[in-house]
């Protein structure tokens, strides 16, 4: 595995893999790797020729009072990790090479941004959409690895993949969870014990709503009622918010119908925990 700092090399490096025809596999990342990371990392490996992950902690998706220089970093375990699941290239840029002097150029992905998370944390969609086409068109992939957990950050993503004309397949691969149920997320690490305990109520809310919904439940708020109250019944979480939302456009939904999100933030203790399940009506 090589680690690569710098965007020139890493760009030659890889137009040289690209001319021999190797399809090219790429997963980004802030680092401090879960399972949740290292089961794309391995989908990137097994469907490629060439494996590219990229750890940068992206301070434009970050605002003035957020987790930025708490967020936690591992780089060398990260590094080790990688090499274990056989990964290819290694891609870890300082931010000045990412945003050197004079940078100006930002991608904004107007009315999806705003929406569910984009309500309370304003810039971060437009420091993700930025940093992710800065990073497709230096490393060029065939295929773009992401996970579920972050449902939002993925309908943005593909809609600037293909807004922009960019010749990237994205695949979107399912949340890993705790045994408790609770997503895996470097955000976890946030929790104390106490807290610990009490995070799991988010997707066991959220499992309950879609189980309503399998036995025939359609009307989103009243499910949605039920998730807030349910996670209402564990002390000291403050609920950012729950929706209920079209996949396609994020709109919000009356009645659960076509392929739905079901998504939440909450807040506990230091960290702010999101989750979401994703339920086709059609299928069921
Ligand atoms: O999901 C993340 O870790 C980040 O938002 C991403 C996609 C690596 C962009 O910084």
């Amino acid at each position: 595995m090589k680690t690569i700092n710098n965007v020139k090399m890493f760009k030659k490096e890889l137009s040289g893999k690209r001319l021999s025809g190797k399809s090219i596999g790429f997963v980004p990342t802030m680092g401090f790797f879960h399972e949740g990371h290292l089961s794309l990392i391995r989908r990137a490996r097994e469907e490629n020729g060439v494996a590219v992950v990229s750890v940068f902690v992206n301070p434009a998706q970050f605002s003035a009072g957020e987790d930025l220089n708490r967020y936690p970093r591992d780089v060398n375990r990260d590094i080790e990790l990688a090499r274990k699941e056989r990964i290819d290239y290694f891609f870890n840029p300082q931010v000045d090479e990412m945003y050197p002097d004079g940078y100006k150029t930002f991608v904004e992905v107007e009315s999806l941004s705003r929406k569910l998370c984009g309500k309370s944390r304003p810039g971060h969609f437009k420091g993700v959409a930025t940093v992710v086409a800065k990073l497709l068109n230096i490393c060029r992939p065939d295929v773009l690895y992401l996970g579920q957990k972050d449902a939002q950050q993925a309908v943005i993503l593909k809609r600037v993949v293909a807004d922009l004309n960019m010749d990237v397949n994205v695949k979107v691969l399912p949340t890993v969870r705790e045994k408790d149920g609770l997503a895996m997320s470097s955000r976890n690490k946030y929790l104390d014990d106490d807290e610990r305990a009490r995070a799991p109520v988010l997707y066991k809310a959220l499992s309950e709503a879609e189980k309503s919904v399998k036995e025939g439940e359609r009307d989103a708020g009243l499910l949605l009622k039920r998730i807030r109250r349910r996670i209402s019944e564990e002390k000291g979480i403050m609920i950012d918010y729950v929706e209920a939302v079209s996949i396609d456009d994020l709109e919000s939904l009356d009645e659960i119908k076509g392929p739905a999100l079901i998504a939440g933030a909450v807040k506990l203790g230091g960290a702010r925990l999101i989750d979401n399940v994703l339920i086709n009506c059609e299928k069921l």
